[in-house]
């Protein structure tokens, strides 16, 4: 299971590449399943800090030349010119999308498939909207959660051309290893979704796009990034994500270094 899993994780950007950004938008938000599986259309500036990449994931922004997104997303580190990240817009198609290219990658240190699911990617010009601020201790990993993304509508559907966004609960620990066992790196990640009943998750596409609440001043923090699950908003199975607040310290200094 795990290495199926795991598998299936690795494989999602490559499948999404070669994806075209299509969707025929329905006019009203039930006629048809939406993307960020259970969801609904973001406003434009709705999530600023928001970045699609060209690899088919999501990510979010670190600073205004750092996109923070999934170690599975990308192939290693080094110099890397060959990615776009397109930001500050809902609509990937629009002509006021703002489109740079990536200078450098630098994936997590030792990340082999398991846990440690985090990567940086630096861009050539700064963008210049606001950035999302992670999590840097524990405090506001419990709650309910936002997620978006340009990922699946459905399991195994197709990218999305607007942002999406859905609201997930927190998931412990303990009821998450019920479902994935010891493939859950308890200390490295952090689920959420509807345990009991599905139906609301993130899917194929949304990796590496980040998972946030409001913090005390009632500001964005990002406690997660979407990293994988069991199919998409399957009942038991919770999405799995990258828990921030556990390499906060490790993605500061690495962003220092880039
Ligand atoms: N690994 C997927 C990707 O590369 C994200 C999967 C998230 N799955 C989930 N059930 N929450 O886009």
């Amino acid at each position: 299971m795990k290495r199926l899993i795991s598998l299936l994780k690795r494989s999602a950007a490559v499948v999404a590449v070669g994806l075209a950004v299509v969707s025929l938008q329905p006019t009203s938000a039930s006629a048809a399943a939406p993307p960020v599986v259970g969801g609904v259309r973001a406003a434009q500036g709705e999530f600023p800090f928001m970045v699609r990449l060209s690899m088919g994931c999501g990510g979010a922004l670190y600073t205004q030349t750092i996109v923070l997104t999934a170690a599975h997303c990308v192939n290693g580190s080094g110099n890397n010119t060959s990615i776009t990240a397109t930001a500050g817009v809902v609509d990937l198609r629009s002509s006021s999308a703002i489109k740079v290219k990536s200078t450098k990658v630098l994936q997590a240190p030792g990340y082999n498939g398991t846990g440690r699911d985090w990567a940086l990617i630096k861009l050539a010009q700064p963008i210049n909207l606001p950035i999302l601020k992670i999590a840097e201790t524990t405090q506001y990993n419990t709650g309910t959660f936002t997620v978006a993304g340009w990922g699946a509508a459905t399991e195994g559907g197709g990218q999305q051309r607007y942002l999406r966004k859905a609201n997930v609960p927190f998931v412990s620990d303990a009821t998450c290893k019920q479902a994935y066992g010891s493939s859950l790196v308890a200390a490295e990640e952090i689920c959420a979704g509807y345990m009991a009943e599905g139906g609301v998750d993130t899917c194929q596409g949304d990796s590496g796009g980040p998972m946030f609440r409001k913090d005390n001043a009632g500001a964005w923090v990002q406690v997660g990034i979407t990293s994988w699950g069991e199919g998409c908003a399957r009942a038991g199975y919770p999405g799995v994500y990258t828990e921030v607040s556990t390499f906060a310290a490790q993605i500061k200094s690495a962003a220092a270094g880039l």
